[in-house]
């Protein structure tokens, strides 16, 4: 009866109660590729931390992660609060570390850590790492789509920029609480914008850039933003995005709806277009570089509670709308920063690089806050991983001397196809932990990228979260304890799964079913904006004290827990979490089919591919041209723009 791993756990089987519930009610089929290698390969199948990485690691042995484990889990306030002193408050927090009600049937669900804490998350990723001595410490390294064009900012510069443009949206009349939307590319401003809506203690909304506008309408009509912040275009590989025709035609529809926008603050990207050729509307557009320059380095903080909101962040649901998932101010700050520092062992002296997109929780959580947090140097790179060809990201890793590489299984598979010379041209003699999420990794993808990639030298973590999370919930410690390829391995500090039954009923040992998590962590997610019965609806109503977190799971006789997929109407296609519901609205909006069921299918790079039935409207041919212009339907309205649902977490 034993719900975390102990002493001995992959020497030792636990007493085993076998559950057979092979037969969860899975709306997409199991991924065949992935249950076979999962069945093929040997769960005594270790690979185990070499004796110099785990003796230098922040976790050096599993002794050390189970008493840290055991701490959290016995005396979560404790564990917590000791780690969040680390930070700058303002104010401390109530005599109350955190209080929780996940349980339906007993009341409303309400979770707090920290209430009554005063701080700013800007000011310990900036001010705090500046004061510390480390302003000249590269914060940023920026490369651009283009190998011979990049940047960088030390953290004073970014803690100047983010002043400024601070100072700016103050004077545009951006208050506390008030939301900002960021429809901006990786590029250095974007970061910055975040941090800046921050330090004034505004809520950022960053919506994808790439994303169409009729998904950025939905987004700005849900937070009534003060300003939108944006650039005239980008350059993903060969192709130029105008990033600022989508941005023009989203205000006006949201005009339309009644929504107005005062304010299009506008970076030119120069080099990507220049002014010139930018569609302007006079009034409400205002150029970035003519503006935030202008004003004072420093800006005061507005201190905010623990509890106040940071961002919203729109995921896929299995319903039609998407969700506004909101997450706050103090208990994220502690976990991200925690979940960051021991998933990749990290140093001060590490450069980091997570080749996902701000626009996506991945880019909040660890590009933006937790490794500034940590005052680490992270790689912000604007281009496509496979441009000019597929050796960019280990040019980019030579190049920056990059020692953690994060990045997703899609990448992985896609780069592995086209063959080992393309990673064997250059040196990766940096590399220390890699780093995976999104999707299940599947076990040879875990092989290439640990031999091929890390030279057989470097720990991956296969980090399982969630938008909802806000952090890491399941994930090696990579010199903590050996790893199965295609394992997340054990939970975190202060998490609990549950593996559970179709009724509910929580299993123990060997067994599979649906994933859940007991009691709250810091960095959970508070409610969905403006909607807090969906949020018990959806994910605490279906197992009643639990948090559903919509994923099957397995857990093996060692107690490693191996992800399995969704088990709700979710497709996730490279990472990009699709509803089924929203493909098939979109599928029947146009005036050609008159019905439609989607669902997922097996591929070999994008993890899960989708597939449309439809039924045309009566006396319809099929034909090619009909098939693609169904699919054009689909992209306009619920993917990204062209090009961009490759670049999710790439
Ligand atoms: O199905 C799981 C999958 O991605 C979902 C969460 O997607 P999203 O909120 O967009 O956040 C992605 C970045 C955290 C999960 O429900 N997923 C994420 N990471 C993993 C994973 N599945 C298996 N292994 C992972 N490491």
């Amino acid at each position: 009866g034993c719900s975390y791993p102990v002493e001995g756990f992959w020497k030792h089987s636990y007493p085993i109660s076998v559950n057979t519930a092979t037969s969860l009610s899975h709306s997409t089929p199991i991924n065949a590729v992935l249950l076979k290698e999962a069945l093929e390969s040997k769960e005594s199948d270790l690979v185990f931390p070499s004796e110099d990485f785990s003796s230098q690691a922040l976790v050096p042995s599993r002794q050390k992660y189970l008493e840290m484990y055991k701490k959290s889990i016995e005396d979560p306030a404790g564990f917590w609060s000791s780690i969040a002193s680390q930070f700058y408050w303002k104010e401390k927090w109530g005599k109350q570390v955190f209080s929780e009600n996940i349980d339906v049937s007993k009341g409303d669900v309400k979770i707090e850590w920290f209430k009554g804490g005063i701080t700013n998350i800007c000011y310990n990723c900036l001010d705090r790492n500046v004061e510390a001595g480390n302003g000249g410490k590269i914060a940023i390294y920026w490369e651009g789509n283009e190998p011979n064009i990049d940047g960088s900012l030390t953290y004073s510069e970014l803690l100047q920029k983010v002043c400024q443009l601070a100072n700016y949206l103050k004077d545009a009349g951006v208050k506390k609480g008030d939301a900002v939307v960021i429809y901006l590319p990786m590029l250095m401003e974007l970061p910055i914008a975040m941090l800046a809506c921050a330090r004034i203690g505004a809520i950022h909304s960053v919506v994808f850039a790439g994303f169409s506008a009729d998904s950025l309408v939905q987004r700005i009509m849900d937070c009534k933003p003060k300003v939108v912040i944006t650039c005239n275009a980008v350059k993903r590989g060969p192709k130029v995005l105008h990033l600022k025709d989508i941005v023009d035609a989203a205000i006006s529809q949201s005009a339309k709806n009644g929504i107005s926008i005062d304010v299009c603050l506008t970076y030119e990207n120069q080099s990507a277009m220049t002014r010139g050729d930018t569609k302007w509307h006079q009034g409400r557009d205002i150029w970035w570089q003519d503006v935030v320059p202008k004003y004072p380095m420093t800006c005061e903080v507005e201190w905010v509670d623990a509890e106040d909101p940071l961002f919203f962040l729109y995921t896929s649901g299995s319903t039609g709308k998407p969700k506004g998932v909101l997450h706050t101010t103090g208990g994220y700050m502690v976990y991200t920063a925690t979940t960051f520092k021991h998933a990749f062992d990290y140093k001060p002296s590490d450069v980091y690089w997570c080749t996902a997109d701000c626009g996506w929780i991945t880019g909040h959580s660890y590009i933006t806050y937790g490794p500034m947090l940590n005052g680490a140097t992270v790689v912000v790179f604007e281009g496509v991983p496979t441009y000019p060809d597929a050796g960019r990201c280990w040019d980019i890793v030579d190049k920056y001397k990059v020692t953690l590489f994060y990045t997703a299984p899609t990448l992985i598979r896609s780069l592995m196809r086209v063959g080992d010379e393309y990673v064997t041209r250059y040196s990766r003699k940096s590399l220390r932990v890699l780093g995976s999420v999104g999707e299940p990794i599947n076990p040879s993808a875990w092989r290439w990228f640990f031999n091929v990639v890390g030279d057989s030298r470097c720990p991956i973590s296969d980090t399982w979260w969630q938008t909802e999370t806000g952090g890491f919930m399941i994930t090696p410690l990579p010199g903590g304890w050996p790893q199965k390829p295609g394992s997340a391995t054990f939970p975190f500090f202060g998490v609990q799964p549950a593996i559970v039954d179709e009724k509910g009923a929580e299993l123990q040992g060997e067994c599979s079913g649906y994933l859940c998590l007991k009691h709250s962590w810091p960095g959970v997610f508070r409610t969905l904006y403006g909607d807090h019965e969906r949020y018990e609806t959806t994910y605490f109503k279906p197992f009643p004290g639990y948090y559903f977190s919509g994923d099957g799971c397995r857990r093996d006789k060692d107690g490693y827990y191996w992800l399995t997929g969704r088990v709700d109407d979710v497709i996730n296609v490279s990472g990009h979490r699709i509803g089924t519901a929203e493909v098939e609205s979109a599928l029947i909006s146009h005036s050609q089919c008159s019905e439609a069921a989607v669902v997922g299918v097996e591929h070999e790079v994008k993890g899960q591919g989708i597939y449309a039935f439809v039924t045309l409207a009566d006396g319809v041919p099929y034909s090619e041209e009909l098939r693609k212009s169904l699919i054009l339907t689909v992209r306009k309205q619920v993917l990204p723009a062209e090009n961009a649902a490759s670049r999710r977490r790439l």
